[in-house]
């Protein structure tokens, strides 16, 4: 499994995760991490993105909002993966439209706290698989962030802009968040060779938004998708799925 590109997706059971663990996983250099909350419900994706043609894929189950269950999963894959995590992609998240404390909470515990405590947990990983990747000339190691044109400061005050009237406080605020924790991480990670990078998937129907989105995720996901068969060199950019770059 080694020689194989190992690359872990959060809330990869549905929506833009499982399409992305699909346009990675039915290609044979890869090798994909299905990190779901649910143990069913990720059984019941890896079934479905075998049926659909991925060979090399298996679930962890983690809750990213806990820490312990965080630490478990971290653990397993230290065993499993004694040359390290070639990519982590942020993915999984929450959207409410709601302004309560509880909204807040819920929103930030997975877009905002959940995201930094992944990230916290498998840093060490990733830059294991830099001197590994470095034998093998595989593409730097690259952490991903699903972040959303919502979090964008710039976008959000230009009234001009599509989204300029979508104001969810929390959710826009979390991926606000997100994407300094973005360049928080590009600035920390520069010097060992990992990559970071935010990417906006459009507005795509999924469960997160009632299936309201007019686009489809298979094709919101097919810019990152690219990002990661291709790798990438370039740190710290926030990415729209048509392929230009976002202001902050
Ligand atoms: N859809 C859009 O238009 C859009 C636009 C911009 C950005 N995004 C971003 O894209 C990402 C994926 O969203 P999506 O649209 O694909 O939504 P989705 O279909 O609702 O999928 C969200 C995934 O996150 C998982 N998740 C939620 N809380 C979790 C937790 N505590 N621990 C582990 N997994 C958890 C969900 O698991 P369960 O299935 O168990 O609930 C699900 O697998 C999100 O970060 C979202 O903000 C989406």
């Amino acid at each position: 499994m080694s020689s194989k590109r190992t690359v872990l997706i959060t809330g990869a059971n549905q929506g833009l995760g499982y399409e992305l663990a699909l346009k990675i996983g039915v290609n044979p250099a890869f090798h994909v991490i299905l990190a779901c909350r649910s143990e069913t419900r990720g059984n019941e994706a890896l079934e479905k993105l075998k049926a659909a043609g991925v060979q090399s894929a298996s679930l962890l189950v983690v809750d990213i909002t806990n820490p312990s269950s965080i630490s478990a999963a971290t653990e397993i894959l230290t065993k499993d993966y004694p040359s390290g995590l070639d990519v982590l992609v942020n993915n999984a998240g929450v959207a409410l439209g709601g302004t309560t404390l509880e909204d807040f909470q819920t929103v930030y515990s997975v877009n905002v706290f959940g995201a930094a405590l992944m990230t916290e947990a498998l840093t060490p990983l990733l830059k294991k698989s830099v001197e590994a990747g470095k034998a093998d000339k595989k593409p730097a190691p690259q952490l991903l962030f699903l972040s959303s044109e919502l979090g964008s400061l710039a976008k959000q005050s230009d009234p001009e802009s599509t989204f300029y009237k979508t104001n969810y406080l929390a959710y826009n605020s979390s991926k606000a968040a997100l994407n300094m924790l973005m360049v928080g991480y590009s600035k920390d990670l520069k010097e060992s060779g990992v990559v970071v990078s935010g990417y906006d998937p459009g507005y795509v129907a999924t469960a997160l938004n009632g299936y309201s989105g007019p686009g489809e995720a298979s094709k919101g996901i097919e810019r990152l998708a690219e990002l990661i068969l291709e790798g990438d060199e370039n740190t710290g950019k926030y990415y729209k799925w048509t392929g230009e770059e976002l202001p902050w």
